[in-house]
């Protein structure tokens, strides 16, 4: 089955950080998977929440916040002291990582709560300054940014997430120029993924951490899984 390393090996060190990147990069799995937010001064940040409360030793929105001052925090201590010092990574640190290995790139833009304006062309210009077209897949739960993120590069691979699933799932797609969806897995056996599935549409699942849920999904049809263990 193919598994993409979800926030990085996020399972094992802290998620989204430089040495989960590292870490992934030495897995043979198939891809990696991450998440984009856009701070005060219009720098590509690599991080899952909005607000960095969660993950770090400070506390307030990415959105608020310029790089430099997000970096005055600590985002490994709150996994394990071992990992103090870790710090929140710019998307050119982390692609930098995969630039050469044979992964593939999910960026997810993290658009959904806070719009970022202007957040597709920024990640569009890293993925061409990287040359990393053939590689990346850019998903969001925001369906307008997929939508504008394919006008600027419609070459690239795209994928729209779904937190629930909607009727009519089929024609909802269709205006996309892709034709790939990310889903929670547990609705891998609902009939009308099985559906979309026989009908030729890539589902990728997140996030599975268990080796029969993976089988599961495979038995399904399901052409990926997002995993923080990276591989089952
Ligand atoms: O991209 C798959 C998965 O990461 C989406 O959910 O909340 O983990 O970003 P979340
Ligand atoms: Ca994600």
């Amino acid at each position: 089955m193919k598994t993409l390393a979800h926030r990085g090996l996020s399972a094992s060190y802290p998620e989204n950080t430089l040495i989960a990147f590292q870490q992934a990069a030495k897995l043979d799995c198939w891809g990696v998977e991450f998440d984009v937010h856009l701070t005060k001064d219009n720098q590509l940040v690599v991080i899952h929440d909005e607000s960095i409360n969660r993950t770090s030793n400070g506390k307030g929105f990415v959105k608020d916040m310029t790089l430099e001052e997000l970096r005055t925090f600590d985002y490994g201590s709150w996994f394990s002291p071992e990992f103090a010092g870790q710090q929140i990574p710019t998307l050119a640190e982390v692609l930098e990582i995969f630039k050469n290995t044979h992964h593939q790139i999910n960026i997810e833009i993290k658009s959904d709560v806070f719009e970022y304006p202007g957040i597709e062309m920024l990640v569009a210009n890293q993925i061409e300054a990287f040359q990393l077209k053939d590689r990346v897949i850019v998903s969001s739960f925001n369906h307008e940014t997929i939508m504008r993120f394919q006008q600027m590069m419609p070459s690239v691979d795209c994928a729209l997430l779904f937190a629930s699933l909607i009727i009519n799932l089929e024609d909802y797609v269709r205006q996309f120029n892709c034709n790939a969806i990310h889903i929670p897995y547990y609705y891998g056996m609902r009939s009308i993924i099985q559906r979309v599935i026989k009908q030729g549409m890539t589902v990728r699942a997140y996030t599975v951490n268990d080796e029969k849920i993976t089988q599961q999904m495979q038995q399904l049809g399901v052409d990926a899984v997002f995993s923080d263990k990276g591989i089952l």
